[in-house]
């Protein structure tokens, strides 16, 4: 079985970026960030509707953390601080040695290869510290460019399920992409 430790937060730096705790102080940009329709657009899940569901949100993330069983960055600019986007391991299972990545950048952000230059160090922080075995990735088939930047880090398309997220009254199919450590 996986032992995890994320205590102290494991802060990660790249180039450009700084991968740290999210805390209350980022309600704000964390609320812009999930109540945008189109960062959330093939996230299949509901919009947020408060700055105080996003605060119950960051406690949830941050008692998992304390848990050891999942762990999400809040991503800043070096010579920013704001958050602009997250980046996580959540649905970790610890028996398998396998986690599911996740991540997302205000709109403002993008195509900037600012997630390209935050997954390799997330990536090794998964294999190396974590002692992950296989890093998953759900997508929405309809979103090309997350496809396109799990197969940029040869993630390998592992099994497509049919109508089996259920959100806001209709059924949607899942892409599962994969990465092993060897
Ligand atoms: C997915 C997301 C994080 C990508 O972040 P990003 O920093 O813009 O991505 P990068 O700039 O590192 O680009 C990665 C690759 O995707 C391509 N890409 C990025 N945005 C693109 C766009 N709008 N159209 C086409 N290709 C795009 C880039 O060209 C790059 O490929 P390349 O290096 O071969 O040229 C960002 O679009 C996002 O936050 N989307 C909303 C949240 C989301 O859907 N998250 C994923 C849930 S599964």
């Amino acid at each position: 079985m996986l032992a995890l430790n994320f205590k102290p937060f494991p802060i990660i730096e790249t180039n450009r970026l700084v991968l740290r705790e999210i805390t209350k102080k980022d309600a704000e940009n964390f609320y812009r960030l999930r109540s945008n329709k189109e960062a959330m657009r093939f996230i299949d899940k509901p919009l947020a509707e408060s700055i105080d569901e996003i605060k119950s949100f960051i406690k949830y993330i941050d008692k998992k953390r304390k848990d050891n069983d999942a762990i999400s960055w809040g991503i800043s600019l070096k010579d920013g601080g704001e958050l602009i986007g997250t980046i996580s391991f959540h649905s970790i299972e610890k028996e398998n040695y396998r986690a599911e990545l996740g991540y997302m950048l205000l709109p403002e952000y993008w195509h900037k290869g600012l997630i390209s230059e935050a997954i390799p160090k997330v990536l090794n922080f998964g294999f190396n510290d974590m002692k992950l075995h296989s890093i998953a990735a759900n997508i929405n088939p309809n979103h090309e460019v997350s496809r396109k930047v799990l197969e940029k880090f040869k993630f390998k398309k592992e099994a497509y399920f049919k109508e089996n997220h259920y959100f806001d009254g209709k059924f949607y199919d899942t892409e599962i992409y994969s990465l092993l450590k060897h």
